[in-house]
């Protein structure tokens, strides 16, 4: 159990936080623009500038339009015949492959259920305690002697890669380069080149592991993929490699970048903190508190089909929509004090995982890991406070958004 391997476990051949371009934006706080703007219109046609990568605008298409509201967000997902997913195509098919989230009806029902068995709440039992509970207590006894740590470095920027190499069944050894191309992959929109390489690299990795579970299946994922079938039809190889490299960018960089929302928000809260410490029933109400307040995706895009209208404002056939989840998640008109973390707050629905058909596949493993992280914190840590003699984290970023650092001391146990 704990404490075996931690070398390994925690073992990154490089220090991502170096290349400042993997990471993310530095805007800190969009919200007060993001307010101005929906005041004026809860949907927006023509470039919006809310700082680095927010304008969709491109010069071979029609204007673009921005979406600030939640009912009209919602109003967008909902009727997914006249908004596509299509656009995510030019965006990452390049680098991810044919992927679901690409995909419209009929076909985007078939290639979800071909792997949505996998990802049901009740499967995911089996891997709480024995697999996700394992890897983050090994993350803590590397640092729980020192009485402090960076809960974002040592723990939740480690977890959720290490969490889905165990799912997919990897050798502990292949781990750090698994991370590697992770987060090179992720990080595609910084340096395209890079990511290309590690896309290329995770197909020639996962075709080796797919032949093994062919001739010898375990009890993972892969061999579950190698074997899937829906209405007589299995998924061919491509597709699979497509799934498997979405699971990076879908998986790993939102589940580690919600829990540190999460943290932070516990952090800087302590009467919330403490109310959830020691009441751990109240972790659902907290992590979707964190996910309306700071969602770790904040902007997802459509494309229009035909001519329509939103709120009465016209938009075009062929107009790319970007959806800003973040915005649609403090709408005013939705939520009282939207800027404020509360999880005791009546009203709890939020778009942090999107909505309708391509409604997060993994919400219920992003809560799960999330949950037996904070917990295993708390188990492990006690009652951890941030760290007065560093300096006092933020969040930031534009289209992904959470804290570079969380610098914490407790009374090691
Ligand atoms: C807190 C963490 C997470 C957040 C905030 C999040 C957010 C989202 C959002 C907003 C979408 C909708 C995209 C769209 O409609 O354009 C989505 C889709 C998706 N997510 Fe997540 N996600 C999280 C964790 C995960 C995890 C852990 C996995 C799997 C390991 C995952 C796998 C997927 C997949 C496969 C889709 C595509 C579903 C489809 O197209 O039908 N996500 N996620």
């Amino acid at each position: 159990m704990a404490g075996t391997d931690t070398a390994d476990a925690t073992a990154v051949p490089f220090d991502p936080f170096e290349l400042k371009d993997v990471v993310s934006g530095t805007i800190r706080d969009p919200f007060p623009r993001i307010h101005e703007l929906r005041r004026e219109s809860p949907v927006h046609v023509g470039p919006i500038d809310l700082g680095e990568g927010s304008d969709i605008s491109n010069p071979n298409r029609p204007l673009p339009v921005t979406v600030f509201g939640f009912d009209e967000v919602v109003q967008v997902l909902r009727d997914n015949e006249t908004f596509s997913s299509s656009v995510y195509a030019g965006v990452m098919g390049a680098v991810m492959g044919r992927t679901m989230l690409q995909m419209d009806e009929p076909e985007h029902r078939i290639a979800r259920a071909m792997v949505s068995s996998t990802f049901r709440s009740k499967v995911l039992e089996r891997w709480e305690g024995d697999l996700v509970a394992v890897v983050v207590n090994e993350l803590i006894d590397s640092f729980i002697e020192r009485g402090r740590a960076d809960l974002v470095r040592e723990v939740t920027f480690n977890f959720p890669a290490q969490v889905i190499a165990r799912i997919l069944g990897l050798p502990r050894d292949d781990y750090p380069a698994f991370q590697r191309w992770a987060i090179e992959l992720t990080s595609v929109a910084a340096n395209w080149e890079r990511g290309l390489a590690a896309s290329a690299a995770l197909r020639d990795y996962f075709a080796g592991v797919m032949e093994e579970r062919r001739s010898a299946p375990g009890d993972d994922l892969i061999s579950e993929l190698v074997q899937a079938e829906v209405d007589g039809t299995k998924l061919t190889d491509e597709e699979i490699y497509s799934f498997l490299r979405l699971l990076l960018p879908a998986g790993v960089e939102t589940t580690y970048r919600a829990t540190g929302n999460l943290l932070f928000a516990l952090l800087n809260n302590k009467e919330q903190f403490d109310a959830l410490y020691d009441d751990r029933s109240l972790y659902a109400q907290a992590f979707e508190e964190s996910l309306r307040w700071e969602g770790p995706v904040t902007v997802i895009l459509r494309r229009a089909t035909r001519d329509t209208e939103l709120a009465g404002v016209p938009i075009a056939a062929g107009a790319d929509v970007a959806l800003l989840l973040g915005a649609a998640n403090r709408d005013h008109r939705k939520f009282d004090d939207p800027d404020h973390f509360d999880m005791f707050r009546a009203v709890r629905q939020h778009v942090g995982f999107g909505f309708g058909v391509h409604v997060c596949l993994g919400m219920h493993l992003a809560r799960m890991e999330s949950r037996v992280a904070i917990n295993t914190l708390f188990d492990r840590l006690g009652r951890f406070t941030l760290d007065p003699d560093a300096p006092a984290p933020h969040i930031e970023g534009m289209a992904f958004r959470s804290p570079l650092s969380l610098p914490v001391v407790f009374d090691a146990r």
